[in-house]
């Protein structure tokens, strides 16, 4: 018998986790107080004059694993979704690699207009999911790839691979205003982003767990690179989690 499906990810409506997440504390910048995660993450993000902005978001365990099973779920906990469901609440676009579309499933997205960017080189993603069929879903592909245009919108940058910097710059084609795109990994697309220097911003929360396995850290496949960060703000909650905000140094 064949596993069911994953759920699609949560959406920003889903809050179940509330009455279960623990107090959060913030430890940089002074002062040190608890703190809403919507009030810490919901800062003012300023897009470049070519570009909007773009955060990362992940979770990693201590020993920097992405995956537990193949999949991020066992990694989080309450607080680590309500920043995930506070930053998708705040995003214009979602973009995410194939291979977590593939992996873990993505639903559409529950804020009015928000569209999910998937990105392939090879255009093997299944349009039949609901993500595709709602019509929030769409590709970020080069001009190589095969896909049905009649089925699905299609963002062509580069010839044979992605180009990320041309895509990124021409979101706002596909979401008119585009200011702010969260980037939902996985490893191998963050890798991409790194490497062409697309990252402005970094939430990364850091489980309290070792966890072993095989599985990727955040970035998989980049050439060593030095890009430097600034820390904008660090919390951690009772249950030994922390929540990084990281900004790219200019
Ligand atoms: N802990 C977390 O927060 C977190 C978050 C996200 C994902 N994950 C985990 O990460 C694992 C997946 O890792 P992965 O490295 O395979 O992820 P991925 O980056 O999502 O997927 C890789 C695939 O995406 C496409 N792709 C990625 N970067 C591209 C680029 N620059 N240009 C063109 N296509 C690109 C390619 O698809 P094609 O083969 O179709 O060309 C590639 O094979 C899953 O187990 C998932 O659960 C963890």
């Amino acid at each position: 018998m064949s596993a069911p499906p994953p759920p699609p990810p949560p959406t920003p409506d889903d809050r179940d986790g509330d009455a279960r997440r623990s107090t959060v504390r913030r430890v940089h910048p002074a002062p040190h107080e608890s703190v809403s995660i919507r009030d810490a993450y919901t800062v003012e993000r300023v897009p470049h004059p070519d570009r909007p902005w773009l955060g990362v978001c992940m979770v990693t365990s201590l020993d920097g694993t992405v995956t537990v099973d193949g999949s991020s779920g066992g990694l989080g906990n309450p607080n680590d979704l309500e920043v995930l469901l506070t930053l998708r609440s705040i995003a214009d676009v979602i973009v995410v690699g194939a291979g977590t579309v593939r992996g873990e499933g993505y639903g559409p997205p529950k804020k009015p207009g928000q569209r999910i960017g998937v990105v392939t080189n090879r255009g093997a993603v299944d349009l039949d999911q609901e993500l595709f069929a709602s019509g929030a879903g769409f590709l970020i592909a080069p001009a190589s790839a095969e896909v049905d245009e009649d089925r699905v919108e299609v963002l062509r940058a580069g010839d044979d691979v992605v180009d990320l910097t041309a895509a990124i710059e021409r979101l706002d084609a596909v979401v008119r205003g585009v200011r702010y795109v969260q980037a939902e990994g996985g490893p191998t697309l963050n890798a991409s982003l790194m490497e062409a220097d697309l990252i402005d911003e970094l939430d990364l929360t850091i489980a309290s767990r070792l966890s072993g396995g095989a599985g990727p850290r955040l970035t998989r496949g980049a050439e060593e690179l030095d890009r430097r960060f600034d820390v904008a703000h660090l919390l951690v909650d009772d249950d030994g989690f922390v929540f990084g905000r990281w900004t790219r140094r200019r």
